[in-house]
């Protein structure tokens, strides 16, 4: 079993209808206009470069979107209402590559891959040299250059299935072709206790 990711089988599979819905209001939209992402104007993450085996890359960002009310509603009727940030996010097609970070606020991510972004995206995690497994800094570790990583695991996310995702660990995604769209459910370490504890939905078991 995987140390960083684990899939939820008990939540149900998000319907049809709510994926269309969702990828017709972003097919719609001008997406600069419903950016919500704190990093969209953070100057840290403009221009972020990354060397991988000496080639360098623009950092990818996502683009964070406000759900609609009926996906609201599936998430807070068969996951959770406790969270920190629930959003559609799509790569800003910057690049194949969203650099090694980890995550600057939330604890553990519940995400669904709606469009994988390609046959072949992978999510990496990695530990740096001579560095904890898990970071804990603030605002987040964001490393450069990957001489330094070590990869610990990796995997390629299946689409519209909800994953539980280790965020503490340095992580990055590669491969992507086109817009990878996925759902996003942030937690705080808090909110994952209450979802562990919770007799009704047991996302965990
Ligand atoms: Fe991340």
């Amino acid at each position: 079993m995987s140390e960083y990711y684990k899939f939820l089988p008990k939540i149900p599979a998000l319907p049809d209808n709510l994926i269309a819905e969702l990828l017709d209001y972003i097919y719609k939209s001008d997406l600069s206009q419903l950016n919500t992402s704190w990093w969209a104007k953070d100057e840290k993450y403009q221009n972020r470069r990354v060397k991988i085996n000496e080639v360098e890359y623009t950092s990818s960002k996502g683009i964070l979107i406000d759900l609609q009310p009926k996906l609201l509603d599936f998430i807070h009727n068969n996951i959770t209402r406790d969270y920190l940030k629930s959003a559609a996010i799509i790569t800003d097609r910057v690049s194949p590559v969203w650099g090694a970070h980890t995550d600057t606020t939330r604890r553990f991510l519940i995400l669904n891959i709606i469009e994988p972004g390609g046959p072949n995206v992978i999510t990496r995690w990695y530990q740096e040299k001579d560095k904890p497994v898990f970071r804990f800094e603030k605002p987040n570790v964001t490393p450069l250059d990957y001489s330094n990583l070590i990869e610990l695991e990796k995997v390629c996310y299946p689409t519209n299935r909800w994953i539980l995702m280790e965020t503490k660990v340095i992580h990055d995604i590669q491969n992507i072709m086109s817009d990878r769209i996925a759902i996003n459910v942030g937690l705080f370490a808090e909110d994952t206790d209450r979802l562990i504890d919770s007799p009704i939905y047991k996302v965990f078991g």
